[in-house]
Order: structure tokens, then sequence, then C-alpha cells
């Protein structure tokens, strides 16, 4: 496979960035002639932000999988797709080719559709980082059932709200997930969601782990058994189905500013090529490298660099089961050594977490492969970048910054490796296609150099989130509102002199903690079920290795002779509404929070104090209750 859109040097950026703006049909529309089409298109955008209704390719007809499979059997049927690294160094290394990747996605399609899922369904995917996880996913799309991955870490009740939600009529998951030296037992997770969801009636389970599971008379069935069933029926050839530009490809739960997450919906054309077109150009991928995206499937950065970008270019895109620490923490140098990774793409927390364990994990690896690093999902500091660059990329392998969100689809500011200057902490600049405005709190746009404001996206992009699942207005408000005839990232960022971007961090009550995206209206919500608690506050600190900690503060009415005890219990709380991700770092029981006179918790003060900056809370004469401030700052944790 070539790819002619690749981009080779900064001169051709500039030119190629001008025309995707001035002719974005044209230019699009170029692009998109090097995929597979059933039908080719009737336009190519149509846009209108004030009803956050944008289509791309409209009439067209294709299926994702035709692009990330079928198109390569014929001169790389037998090249390596997935890598698979299993979480224990000591097991057996997976290589599945394009020919076999294709066929166990077909086969798995046949499963899904014999136990009754149909083209539109929604089916909930709940799995560990095992290829069944990207089988199961591309099963999904080559029959035209709409999937939403949830990550691991998520508790029963969050799968439930999120079956729900999406009104999911099957789940696919495993018996239990490995993670480092720990279990997870996903199917009794499984189990228990499904209590309060009426809509499942398949669920199918992969032997994992081999640890016991309680299987459902008529509603489970077994991944294996299944597909031996449909090996025994001697037809496996499963037709992609033919789906509409903008039918919905997947939902991905993510968290806002409110406390219920938002289903971001992503529709098949414009998502294929934005996940395509961003993995080419920002990676320079080159035909037989081997890609090693860290993330997990169940986030976007999964989605688009492990699954649909990296297959879409016939790449070998390494899973890896495994957490970064285990057995030790040289294990990604060893993967990187042992596979001949040439594009290793992670983020911060696990770049700062791993620097923390000096030299010595590195000793005799060999990592003269690696051509291009990457970061994504918060702000990388100084010191982690620095070290990213000397430690990992021997001071001569371009490092990508990548900025990009669930709603995005895709990378949207950020350096390409080796071909657009890179700058330590900054994304740099846009991609093409991608309009960047930076706008006052009035919503005035805020032109010039070495300036900052809230980051916003100015024309349509083809990996664009289409809307929120079931509630188009929650779209419209949460993203299109705030300033007219423009998507409104939710962070803040600065333009430096040179018209670089540095995304500084979000603006809005959503926290990032290790890389994952928690609303603090959530975790408020989930600590404020917990009995004898009457109130809490949740902001973010800085945190050396997770980029924010979470702070609570919390108002308890109840007995708390043992607070140590009683801070157990909320954390126990949320990781049991949540999941263990959300729970907070820090938990400081009060008597009060301050408010405004109108009863709004001022959040500002309370972020202050967690950031250890109380010198600059300002004046709380005009508070409701000042004296609890100084309370607070007393048993300041
Ligand atoms: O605040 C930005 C931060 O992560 C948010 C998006 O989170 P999520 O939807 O979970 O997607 C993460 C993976 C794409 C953004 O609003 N963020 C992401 N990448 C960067 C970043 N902040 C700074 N620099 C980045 N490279």
């Amino acid at each position: 496979m070539n790819f002619p859109y690749q981009i080779k040097n900064l001169e051709q950026y500039q030119q190629e960035y001008k025309r995707s703006l001035d002719d974005p049909s044209g230019f699009w529309g170029d692009i998109a002639e090097h995929f597979t089409w059933k039908k080719k298109w009737d336009t190519v955008v149509q846009s209108d932000f004030h009803h956050a209704d944008t289509r791309w390719f409209e009439g067209a007809q294709l299926n994702i999988t035709e692009n990330c499979l079928d198109r390569h059997l014929a001169d790389r049927g037998d090249h390596t797709a997935i890598l698979f690294e299993p979480n224990d160094p000591n097991k057996e290394v997976q290589k599945i080719s394009y020919a076999e990747l294709h066929k166990r996605v077909m086969e798995f399609a046949w499963v899904l559709k014999n136990n009754g899922v149909k083209k539109g369904d929604r089916v909930c995917i709940y799995m560990g980082m095992i290829p069944e996880l990207a089988i199961a996913v591309l099963a999904c799309a080559r029959l035209g059932a709409v999937h939403s991955v949830i990550f691991g870490g998520f508790s029963a009740q969050s799968i439930s709200d999120r079956i729900q939600d999406a009104q999911a009529n099957c789940v696919i998951t495993c018996d239990g997930a490995n993670r480092g030296a720990k279990t997870i037992p996903l199917k009794s997770v499984i189990d228990d969601a499904l209590v309060s969801c009426n809509t499942v009636n398949k669920v199918i389970v992969y032997d994992h782990i081999q640890t016991p599971v309680s299987m459902i008379k008529g509603r489970d069935a077994w991944w294996n058994e299944e597909v031996d069933k449909v090996q025994q029926s001697g037809n496996t050839y499963f037709p992609a189905e033919s789906m509409d530009a903008e039918d919905l490809l997947f939902i991905l739960y993510t968290s806002g500013s409110t406390g219920k997450p938002k289903g971001v919906v992503h529709t098949t054309a414009g998502y294929m090529v934005w996940a395509h077109y961003t993995f080419v150009n920002v990676f320079q991928y080159q035909p037989g490298q081997v890609h090693f995206c860290t993330a997990d499937i169940g986030w976007i950065t999964g989605h688009s660099y492990i699954v649909y970008g990296p297959l879409s270019a016939g790449a070998t895109t390494l899973m890896f089961e495994g957490v970064p620490t285990w057995p030790d923490a040289g294990r990604f140098w060893e993967i990187t050594d042992k596979h001949q990774v040439d594009i290793l793409y992670t983020a911060p927390t696990a770049i700062r977490s791993l620097m923390g364990f000096g030299k010595e994990p590195l000793q005799g690896k060999d990592l003269s492969t690696l051509k291009v690093l990457g970061t994504v999902g918060e702000p990388i500091n100084s010191e982690a970048w620095h070290w990213y660059d000397k430690e990992i990329g021997k001071e001569k392998t371009p490092i990508v910054d990548t900025w990009w969100q669930t709603e995005t689809g895709g990378i949207m500011i950020s350096n390409l490796a080796g071909v657009t200057p890179s700058k330590p902490t900054y994304a740099t600049l846009p991609l093409p296609g991608i309009a960047p405005e930076l706008v006052d709190e009035n919503g005035n746009v805020i032109e010039g150099m070495d300036v900052s404001g809230n980051l916003c996206i100015a024309k349509p992009w083809p990996g664009m989130i289409r809307t929120t699942y079931g509630n188009h207005e929650r779209c419209i408000e949460t993203y299109f509102s705030a300033y007219k005839g423009k998507y409104f990232t939710g962070d803040g960022c600065l333009r430096d002199a040179e018209g670089m971007y540095r995304i500084t961090g979000r603006v809005d009550d959503v926290l990032n903690v290790s890389g994952h995206r928690i609303g603090t209206a959530e975790v408020e919500n989930a600590i404020n079920m917990h009995e004898g608690v009457v109130e809490s506050a949740i902001v973010g600190y800085p945190h050396d290795v997770k980029g924010q900690g979470i702070y609570a503060y919390v108002i308890f009415s109840g007995d708390s002779s043992n607070p140590d005890l009683l801070k157990a219990d909320i954390l126990q709380t949320v990781s049991r509404l949540i999941g263990p991700i959300a729970k907070p770092d820090k938990i400081q029981l009060v008597s009060g929070l301050p408010k405004t006179r109108s009863g709004k918790i001022m959040r500002r003060i309370l972020r202050k104090i967690a950031e250890g900056e109380s010198d600059k809370i300002g004046d709380t004469s005009t508070l409701l209750n000042p004296e609890v401030v100084d309370e607070i700052l007393l048993n300041f944790i």
C-alpha cells in the first residue's frame, strides 16, 4: 500500500493545510478516492454547526472492515495484522495475519448473526486487551452493529448505565482479564450489571483465564463453541454489510461536566478517513512497520490507533494485555526490543511513572528500531518530554505530542513526525482540515500570536462527533452552543509567537487523571450516595505521576468517630458506582463547603486550597460562610 497523501515536508504541509481549508470538498474527496467504497458519495461535506448537523460523504456506501481487512488480502494477506503480547511474558506471542484476522472476524460476525444481532443493533463489549476484543469490534462493524466498548476498569453500575442508555441487546465479554499480577472477573461484573438491564438477551463469553463463571441457560454462550458451529456449517464467508456513510459505527461513553456520561457517536465514512489519514501522517507510518499503541481499546485512542487507523493502513498493530510495571518497569522496553517496534504511542502518565524507576529497567534493551515516539491524553510536562526524548528516543527520534478527544475521533493538533517542527510540551500545529480558534469568555475570537483562550474548532472535519446517543439536544448544548458556529473543546490553550499551540488543560469541571477523563459531578454523585454524606465537592490538584489527582471535600453527618474507616467506605462506594479509576486520592472531612450567597459552591477556592496555593484564595468576605475556609485550611491534608 502506498499513501500518496502522506505529507513529506513542511512546505507541503503548508500547501495541504491551505487547500484543506480553502477547498475541503476537493481535498477530502481526493483522499477518499484511495479507499474501498461500495458506492461513492454524492457530496463530500455538508454542515450546520448551529444544529450539530454535519454529514461527510453523504450518499456513499461502504464497510470499514473491507478497508481494514479485505483490501489487504491480495498483497499482504500473510503479513501480521495483530501482534499480541500477553500479560505474562513467558506465554506465547500470537501473530495474526491479515488473512487469519479476516477469517476470524467473518466467523465471529456469523456468531453474532446466529445469536440474533442485526444491523443497527447496539452491542456492548467488555473484555480485556486480547485479540478477541479487536475481533469483536470488527465483527460488529462487518455486520453493521454499533459497538460500545466499555473499559475494563468500570464497575457493574457504570456498565449497566451505558447498556441501558444504548439499549444494547448483546454483550461480548471474557470470563476474566489479566492485569499484571491481578485478574479481573469480567463476567461476574457483567452478571451484576445485567441484573438491571432487560434489553440484553445474549451474552457471548470468551474463555480466557479459565476462571469459574456462571453461565445462564438460554442467555449465555461460549465464544469458542459458537465459532465451532460456524466452522462446522461450512459457510464461513460473511459478506460485509453495506453501510451508509453516516450510519453509526460506534458509541463511546465519556465524561463531561454533568453527572451522566455521554454516548459520543461516530459514524462510518468520515471516521474511517480521519483515523486513517491522521495515522499515516502524524506517525509517518511506512509499510512493514510495527505500531505499538499502549492505550486500551476501551478508550478512543485504542479505537483509532490500535484498531481502525493501523489496520486501514495495513500495519502491524501490537496489542499488549498487561501493564507497564509488571513483572517489572522494563516491560515496554522489553516489548519494544522483542518485537522491534517502530512507533511507540503512550501517555505522559506512563512516561512519568517509568521515569521514576530510573535507568535500570532500560539496561540491555535495544530501542534502536524506534522511529517515532508519541504521547496522548494529557499535557506532557517538560521533564517527562525530555526524559522520553533522551532515554527512549536517544535524542534522534521525533516525538509527536498529539492533542485530540473522544469527540474528535482522531488527532487534531500535532506535529507530523520528522516533517513539521516539534516543540517540547506543545502539540504544535493543526492537521489539515482543522481550524483552531481561541476565544475569550464573551465569544470573541482572539487573533494574533502570543495569546491564550478557550480552544474552539471553527470548521467541520471528517472525524467529528455526530451526536450524543439518544439525545441530540445534549450534543448541541454541550459542544455547539457556548460559541455559536463553533465546536467548543472544553480545553484552554495558548498560541505562541510562532503560531504553535499548547494545550493548558480543561476549563470545565472535567479532570484528567492518568489520562482518564473523569467528571467531577459524576464522582460527587457517587460520594453523595454514601449513607451519611450530606454534600461533597471534587476538585483536581497537581499530581507528580497522574497529572491530576482527585481531592474530595466531604460533609458527613453520621458517626465519624473512625474517619479512616469512613474514608475507606467512601472509596468503596465510588469504586462500586463508577469504578476504581475514579477513586479520590485525598478525602477531607469538612463541616461545610464555601458557598456564594446564592448557594453555589465556590470551587475556585477549593481548587486553590487543594493545589496548595492558599495564599491565592483572594477575598472570602462575600461568601455565605467564610469561616469554613479557615476550618478547611486548618485541616488540609
Ligand atoms: O484535555 C485534553 C486532554 O484529554 C482530553 C480528552 O480526553 P479523552 O476524550 O479521554 O481523549 C483522550 C485521548 C485522545 C482533552 O480535552 N488531552 C488529550 N491529548 C492531549 C491533552 N492535553 C494536552 N495535550 C495532549 N496531547
